[in-house]
């Protein structure tokens, strides 16, 4: 495995390799990668002949009072993890390979990045597609894959690549959980042990949702008082959003039908969580 901290080079590389008529895979993380990532390496390497991991904390996607400083990093684990992966190259550049001086551009998603998580970190979209755009120039893969667990991330990624005219196939790999159903994320090291206790809870929620959505309830209303009164005794999860969400344009729905999103966020001590479950109405 090689580790490539420039552009120009890791960019040269790829294509080099495109050259030879290989296809290449790209999984794009912030690092202290867990399961979730794996997941996403591991469908590159089945689909893939080369796979590249991208490493950067990217501060573009950071609100002021957000996590930037205290986000977990440790690049030496996250290489020994993906070289068991067998994961060809990483890209890890420092912040001013990324953003020299007098950085001025962002890209941005209209429409789809307003409610949501965009509702309660601004700017974060626009961060997240910004740092992607450049990524996908710096490796341009034939493939890039994206987790669920993220599903407005994934969409909003999606919609860049379709307007801009990316040449790469997005894919969408399903969440991992924690044996409780806790979706893994690098930002559950910030629960202390009681809120890591009850953090399950958000997926609880949502599976109540999802059950009275397959037992035949089409009202988003009735589905939505179901989640939330599984949350309701909890002062410690402070819900931000939650409810049912269409699964493309990503507004409220009132009656369910075709592709629908079971989402929710809430802060549970220091952390924000995020989870969601996505489901296909075929009636
Ligand atoms: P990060 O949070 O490190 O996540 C990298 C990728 O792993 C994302 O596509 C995310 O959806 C996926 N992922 C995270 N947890 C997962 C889980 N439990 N199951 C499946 N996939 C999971 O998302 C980012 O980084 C950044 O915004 C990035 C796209 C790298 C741009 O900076």
């Amino acid at each position: 495995m090689e580790l490539i901290s420039d552009k120009k080079a890791m960019r040269e590389k790829v294509m080099e390799l495109r050259g030879q008529g290989r296809m290449v895979g790209f999984v794009p993380t912030m690092g202290y990668l867990h399961e979730g990532h794996l997941s996403l390496i591991r469908a590159a390497r089945q689909e893939n002949d080369v796979v590249v991991v991208s490493i950067f904390v990217n501060p573009l996607q950071f609100g002021p009072r957000e996590d930037l400083t205290d986000y977990p990093r440790d690049l030496e684990r996250d290489c020994r993890l993906v070289e068991a992966e067998g994961v060809d190259y990483v890209f890890h550049p420092d912040e001013g390979e990324m953003y020299p001086r007098r950085f001025l551009t962002r890209v941005r998603v209209e429409e789809i990045t307003e409610g949501l998580c965009g509702a309660f970190r601004p700017g974060h979209f626009e961060g997240v597609t910004t740092v992607v755009a450049k990524l996908f120039h710096i490796i341009p893969a034939q493939r890039a894959y994206f987790g669920q667990k993220d599903a407005q991330q994934a969409r909003v990624i999606s919609k860049m690549v379709e307007d801009l005219d990316f040449d790469v196939e997005i894919r969408v790999c399903p969440t991992v959980r924690e044996p409780d159903g806790l979706a893994m994320s690098s930002r559950n090291i910030y629960l202390s042990p009681a809120e890591r206790g009850k953090a399950c809870l958000l997926y609880h929620a949502l599976e109540a949702g999802r059950r009275l959505i397959e037992g035949g309830e089409r009202d988003a209303g009735a589905v939505e008082a179901a989640m939330r009164e599984v949350l309701r005794k909890e002062p410690e999860i402070e819900v931000e959003y939650l409810g049912v969400y269409d699964g493309r344009d990503l507004r409220p729905l009132r009656e369910l039908r075709g592709e629908v999103l079971l989402a929710v966020a809430a802060r549970v001590g220091r952390a924000r969580l995020i989870d969601n479950i996505p489901l296909l109405l075929e009636d």
